[in-house]
């Protein structure tokens, strides 16, 4: 099935009401623009959660198998997934209900939008798993980008790290040309360039498709240098 039969398939799963309350903020440019960028509450575990507590990122996290799987083995730890896709998150709402978590939060918007309401330090760790490669606003990728590691590390805890996984291999290339590029912000975790395959505890929609098709996905992890601390701008597309 390619990317759009999947995101088809999404669709015919109902969402119970309750669900989308209990585990969706959404974020609106017109609610952004008429509340002067108050729309949403500064993005830490006290204002999504209402307690304290480590938090994990995913970006572009489709229909949240991987996060709420993430959730339900760590209970101690807040999970926070971002998507601009209505129906995905929607999807991972209705996972998160059926399995009582109490510990994720689905954001639905683009991650670029979200930039200015990320706090210093809040985040251990974030994922970006299984881009979408297409999305490009002139020839720069929407999502992995300068602005968005400018951003990433501010968001991130001291030492904290940035999952990359990747099916398409000129988009890895390219996202690992980025990290390198930025010897003073990001350390590689791992002494290998970059990891072929992943085994994560549970493998997303995404990760089996690519599989069943017999792609392996390439990885890289790269952790914040603790000095880097301050917020940069870069262009965001
Ligand atoms: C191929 S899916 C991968 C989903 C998930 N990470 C997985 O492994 O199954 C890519 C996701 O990125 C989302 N996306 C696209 N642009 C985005 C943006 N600007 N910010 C956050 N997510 C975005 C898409 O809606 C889509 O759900």
């Amino acid at each position: 099935m390619g990317r759009r039969g999947l995101s088809r398939a999404v669709k015919r799963a109902p969402t119970p009401p309750e669900a989308i309350q209990r585990y969706i903020r959404f974020w609106l440019f017109e609610d952004e623009l008429a509340s002067c960028g108050q729309a949403l509450p500064p993005i830490d575990a006290l204002n999504l959660f209402g307690r304290q507590g480590p938090m994990e990122l995913e970006v572009g996290c489709g229909t949240g198998e991987f996060l709420c799987a993430l959730a339900s083995s760590h209970p101690d730890c807040l999970y926070l997934g971002v998507d601009p896709s209505t129906q995905s998150v929607l999807f991972g709402a209705r996972l998160a209900f059926e399995a009582r978590l109490d510990n994720i939060l689905f954001i639905r918007g683009p991650m670029n939008a979200l930039y200015m309401h990320l706090r210093p330090g809040v985040f251990r760790q974030a994922y970006m798993h299984f881009p979408d490669p297409y999305v490009r606003n002139r020839g720069t990728h929407k999502m992995m980008n300068a602005s968005f590691l400018a951003h990433l590390a501010y968001a991130l805890a001291p030492g904290g790290r940035f999952s990359f996984v990747s099916d398409h291999e000129a988009l890895f290339a390219e996202a690992l040309a980025l990290v390198e590029s930025l010897p003073d912000d990001w350390q590689r975790t791992h002494p290998e360039r970059f990891l072929m395959g992943y085994e994560p505890p549970l493998k997303s929609r995404y990760q089996l498709k690519w599989e069943r098709w017999q792609v392996e996905p390439r990885r890289f992890e790269v952790q914040v240098l603790p000095r880097r601390r301050t917020l940069w701008t870069a262009s965001s597309p």
